[in-house]
């Protein structure tokens, strides 16, 4: 069945899809942090195997494609995908074949002699120039190797590439979401649409220019914003408070001024840090001061949320019904400035509400502090997650807008097919 995500939209999953003994071809987001030649961090290629898993139980030949980095239209080996294949042969416990590039005729030769319950990992498609421009030539291709097109790649869902949305036209079978999109989509469609007296979010990270967008976004549809991070600092300074050698950008003080001044106008409650952990200078051996006031003095920096802040974002979190949280709360690198974000994961995992975090660093906090099982969702995806708290209601990132959108094309061409096939006069043969 589909997935309902509004009245009139649809989201058709691979359960939709009769796949058995087919061709699939599934775009995933294998875009793994590597270490010498090795994957560093396999949380990605572990949350696309329930697609992968149910299209193998399907007995589909399933073809694998994603991107790793950004190698510019280049063959670049390190960037092969190779690592990666290793990783999900061990988890699939089956073989998984790699094409030595993405396209072309040894890609093809592969393909066709796929068999059911095989699987084929395409290298790396960001090796062609094409995907990155969305080109439809290379669109084409990629869809002449299969029959159906699952996307199950939410982290590149923001992305509107040859592979994630130009591929989509050229599928005539069926397209449909992986068990991965459609769980980041029910999960984020969920803060998109939440009841503003419900919703809080806690925004962090360094800089308020990298989060303009979602800040906006977040001012307009949420009761509650708290603010952390280095980037608390520009707010706080663009309120005249003392910021000593914090980390401030004085290019988006007017910027930060127009936020302070939007959350007054639509009575959001939006709460900056009232005290700070600092110290003399941007070094991890540092000494930890704690400055008990909104005000930095002039030889200390602010390099994370004080006792007292975290006590006041805390209460305001075990209050809220749907909660979001995107960027840490420190420089929660280094030990010493982890407090307020571990505080800010405690403080996600002890409340009763729906939890939701998105973006990289505040993932990576929630990980390392232990609470990832207590909340109700962690995003796989870092752009993408932020860019879906961008949009405004019911408008989708342009992955999953393809899908919807060629879900129903395809719908209406076989309801035409059909109809024309009734209306074919029937031949009575005669005895
Ligand atoms: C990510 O890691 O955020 C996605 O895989 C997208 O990668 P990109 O930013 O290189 O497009």
């Amino acid at each position: 069945m589909p997935v309902q995500l509004s009245p009139n939209v649809d989201l058709p999953t691979i359960e939709d899809l009769d796949i058995s003994g087919r061709l699939v071809l599934i775009r995933v987001d294998f875009n793994t942090p590597l270490k010498d030649g090795k994957v560093a961090d396999d949380t990605r290629i572990r949350a696309a195997l329930p697609t992968i898993e149910y299209a193998l139980k399907q007995n589909a030949k399933v073809i694998l494609m994603s991107h790793l980095g950004r190698p510019k239209g280049r063959n670049v080996d390190e960037l092969s995908l190779a690592p990666v294949g290793e990783v999900l042969a061990g988890y699939l416990k089956r073989e998984v074949l790699l094409s030595d590039r993405p396209m072309g005729e040894g890609s093809a030769y592969l393909v066709q002699n796929l068999k059911d319950g095989e699987v084929l990992l395409l290298e790396n498609v960001r090796f062609h120039s094409g995907e990155t421009k969305n080109n439809e030539h290379l669109a084409k291709e990629l869809a002449a190797f299969t029959e159906f097109y699952v996307n199950d790649a939410f982290g590149t869902a923001h992305r509107a590439h040859a592979s994630t949305v130009g591929i989509t036209q050229y599928i005539h079978e069926g397209v449909a979401a992986g068990y991965l999109m459609v769980e980041e989509v029910r999960a984020l469609s969920r803060i998109q649409h939440a009841h503003r007296s419900e919703l809080l979010a806690v925004i962090g990270g360094a800089k308020v220019s990298d989060k303009l967008a979602v800040l906006r976004s977040l001012i307009l549809k949420a009761n509650t914003v708290l603010i952390g991070g280095a980037m608390a600092y520009t707010f706080l300074a663009a309120q005249g408070a003392k910021t000593g050698l914090s980390r401030v950008e004085l290019d988006q003080l007017d910027t930060a001024r127009s936020l302070l001044a939007l959350a007054q106008e639509k009575n959001v409650k939006l709460l900056l840090p009232v005290d700070h952990l600092g110290a003399t200078e941007f070094s991890e051996e540092s000494e930890v001061q704690t400055i008990d006031s909104i005000d930095i003095p002039d030889d200390l920096m602010g390099l994370d949320i004080g006792p007292k802040t975290i006590e006041l974002f805390s209460e305001a979190i075990a209050k809220a019904k749907v909660l979001i949280w995107n960027g840490p709360m420190g420089v929660f690198e280094w030990p010493a400035y982890a407090t307020g974000s571990f505080a800010i994961a405690e403080a996600f995992a002890q409340s009763n509400g729906y939890t939701v975090i998105g973006g990289g660093d505040s993932v990576r906090a929630i990980h390392e502090s232990g609470q990832a099982e207590h909340v109700s969702h962690v995003s796989t995806g870092g752009g993408a997650s932020l860019e879906f708290l961008e949009l405004d209601k019911g408008a989708f990132l342009p992955g999953i807008e393809a899908i919807i959108k060629r879900d129903l094309e395809i719908k209406q061409l076989q309801d035409e097919l059909n109809q024309e096939l009734a209306a074919q006069p029937k031949l009575t043969p005669i005895d």
